[in-house]
């Protein structure tokens, strides 16, 4: 349009200075015209072609940031997934770590549990061995006064009979535990009587006593240190025809205790 008016100007322009000069000839006259006018038209196809180009020029640029619009907006998206996908990722590892903490921790409290529970058997165990268990008993009153060579003695009124080893019917003790025990036994005669007693660990003496006295009632007393294992039995039995005396006075008796396992 600003072409077609530029060309509409020029052609005015021209017309208004043609010349009056008389002695010009009309054809000269008319080829300047002619000649101006082909200028004009190149001139007008120029601009034309200016134009066009530079049209061009502004619809490829348009079309670029079109693209590079779509582009922006194809990353955009992509970055928008990408930052839910790590939002999620981050959410679940959090929950993760959440569930590990807490079977780490239960995990922790039942070890420590069984390390407890380990620690005390063990503890346990080691008391069993260390700690003595108490063990001892004292018996008197024999069943009969007057024995026979081989019998044994049944000491049948019991004082104290702590771990059960001393029996009332049989007269013997046996040990609950293995460990080193010391025996005692005291016995008291009455007057111009022989007493003759051996200690006896499973059919073996380990201890003896012989006594007698004329006129009076006497008594003595016999220990012994025995290392037993558990089962195993001591009882007191007569060794030569004896007579012995006992009354509500505890003179005739036989004790025991585990001293040390
Ligand atoms: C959770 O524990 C599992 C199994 O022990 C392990 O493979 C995983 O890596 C742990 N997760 C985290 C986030 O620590
Ligand atoms: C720990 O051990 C005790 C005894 O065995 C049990 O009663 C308790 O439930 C245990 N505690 C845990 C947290 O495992």
């Amino acid at each position: 349009m600003t072409a077609l008016l530029q060309l509409l100007l020029l052609v005015s322009v021209t017309m208004a200075s043609e010349p009056s000069c008389p002695s010009c000839s009309k054809y000269d006259y008319e080829e300047k015209v002619l000649e101006r006018m082909i200028r004009m038209e190149f001139a007008f196809e120029n601009v034309l072609k200016e134009n066009k180009a530079v049209s061009e020029t502004v619809e490829e640029d348009l079309t670029r940031i079109k693209e590079e619009n779509e582009r922006l907006h194809a990353t955009v998206d992509v970055l928008k997934d990408q930052q839910e996908q790590a939002e999620r990722r981050l959410v679940s590892l959090m929950e993760e770590i959440e569930i590990n903490q807490s079977s780490t921790l239960e995990k922790i409290v039942s070890d420590s549990n069984t390390t407890l529970e380990q620690t005390i058997a063990a503890f346990n165990d080691i008391k069993d061995k260390i700690v003595t268990p108490l063990v001892f008993f004292h018996a008197r009153s024999p069943l009969t006064n007057t024995l026979s060579t081989g019998e044994m003695i049944v000491y049948k009124t019991v004082e104290i009979n702590l771990g059960n080893g001393y029996s009332s019917t049989t007269g013997k003790f046996t040990a609950p535990a293995r460990g080193l025990y010391l025996f005692l036994m005291h016995t008291c005669t009455p007057p111009n009587a022989n007493a003759y007693l051996h200690m006896m660990n499973e059919g073996s003496v380990v201890m003896g006593s012989a006594r007698y006295n004329v006129g009076h009632y006497t008594c003595s007393s016999s220990q012994v240190f025995v290392q037993l294992d558990a089962g195993k039995t001591v009882w007191v039995q007569c060794s030569s025809g004896s007579k012995l005396f006992e009354n509500s006075n505890y003179w005739t008796s036989f004790g025991g205790a585990l001293i040390h396992n």
